[in-house]
């Protein structure tokens, strides 16, 4: 498991576990059970990844999700993640092992406060990054996530005007890659908001050969320093293959785990946020425990419920996304 200089909030549970218990073994046990998969991200805990059936990205996980067999989903990963598996399979139950897992950029983006902006202009096209609600969702022509984003973008003529949210950090990063001039929601990432520029030249000046590989949900002054740029699993993929001995990785560090395990010859160091604290890591996504995963299988709950026609509505450009990434 990874180090801590401070605890993260609201991973206790107040449920009961018998402490004899071997958890990898009975989360196995109920699986099997239950026909149940866990899907995980990759800032879970390294415990979780490690009993997950499958790893991914944003977009890898949604379509793992469209096309498991299971009976029961565990969504090992925050809330907006888990409802877009229930909105692709609204027949199976959906687990969350911690439902109030949520993220800092779909929370800053109110479904009233998109439509009144998306309301501001006659013909716009909207283009929501995956991190947002479903209501939210709803209201949006396409749906991207950091690793289709720009296939997507780049198909929607030039002449459109575009309203990309919630993230301006990934939207300014598609605008200066694409020479696009979409108009940007004002939302950040708590987490890769706080990588530090002054740390991560020093970083750079003390590991001259390392690549810094970063996520395009940091600031700009941070993705410019950057050798390479994408989503999680491109940031894995890049590490895995790369010549070089050392990266540095400029995202949430539960993605060190894979890329230890894939190379254990390289040496992966995980940027610093400005303050000395574990910000750098996502408090939401910590909220999921090996223990919260037992629990959620044992007990089929928490469950993430959703209404039919919201379903309906966010659906929509969430299997346009999946067509164009295919
Ligand atoms: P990825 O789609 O790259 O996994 O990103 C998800 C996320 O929430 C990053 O903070
Ligand atoms: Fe949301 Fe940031 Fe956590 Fe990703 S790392 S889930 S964008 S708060």
């Amino acid at each position: 498991m990874q180090q801590r200089s401070l605890p993260i909030a609201g991973r206790a549970t107040d449920k009961k576990i018998d402490p004899s218990l071997d958890l990898e073994d009975e989360i196995a046990r109920l699986k099997k059970e239950r026909n149940a998969v866990i899907l995980a991200h990759y800032y879970q805990d390294s415990d979780v990844q490690d009993v997950a059936d499958f790893i991914g990205d944003s977009l890898q996980l949604a379509q793992a999700a469209a096309k498991t067999t299971a009976d029961v989903i565990c969504f090992a990963g925050v809330h907006f993640m888990a409802e877009t598996a229930k909105i692709l399979n609204p027949d199976k139950i959906v687990v969350v092992p911690d439902l109030t897992a949520g993220c800092s950029l779909a929370d800053g983006c109110p479904a009233d406060k998109l439509a009144a902006w998306k309301a501001k202009y006659d013909d716009a096209v909207v283009v929501s990054y995956i991190n947002c609600s479903a209501e939210v969702k709803a209201l949006s022509d396409y749906i991207v996530t950091s690793s289709n984003a720009e296939k997507i973008v780049k198909q929607i003529p030039a002449d459109r005007t575009v309203l990309f949210a919630p993230d301006k950090n990934l939207g300014g990063w598609l605008n200066r890659k694409l020479g696009r001039e979409m108009k940007l929601w004002q939302g950040t990432c708590i987490v890769h908001d706080t990588f530090s520029e002054r740390k991560l030249i020093g970083l750079k000046e003390r590991h001259p050969g390392a690549k810094v590989l970063a996520h395009p949900e940091c600031d700009e002054v941070i993705l410019r320093m950057a050798d390479f740029v994408g989503s999680t699993t491109g940031i894995l993929n890049y590490a895995k293959s790369g010549d070089a001995k050392e990266y540095i990785v400029v995202t949430e560090p539960g993605i060190l785990h894979q890329m230890q395990k894939a190379a254990p010859d390289k040496t992966f160091i995980a940027a610093p946020p400005e303050a000395g604290c574990s910000c750098n890591e996502c408090p939401h996504m910590k909220k999921n425990t090996l223990e919260k995963v037992y629990l959620s299988l044992r007990d089929l709950e928490p469950r993430l419920e959703m209404k039919p026609e919201l379903m309906v509505g966010a659906r929509v450009p969430i299997d346009r996304m999946l067509q164009l990434s295919a």
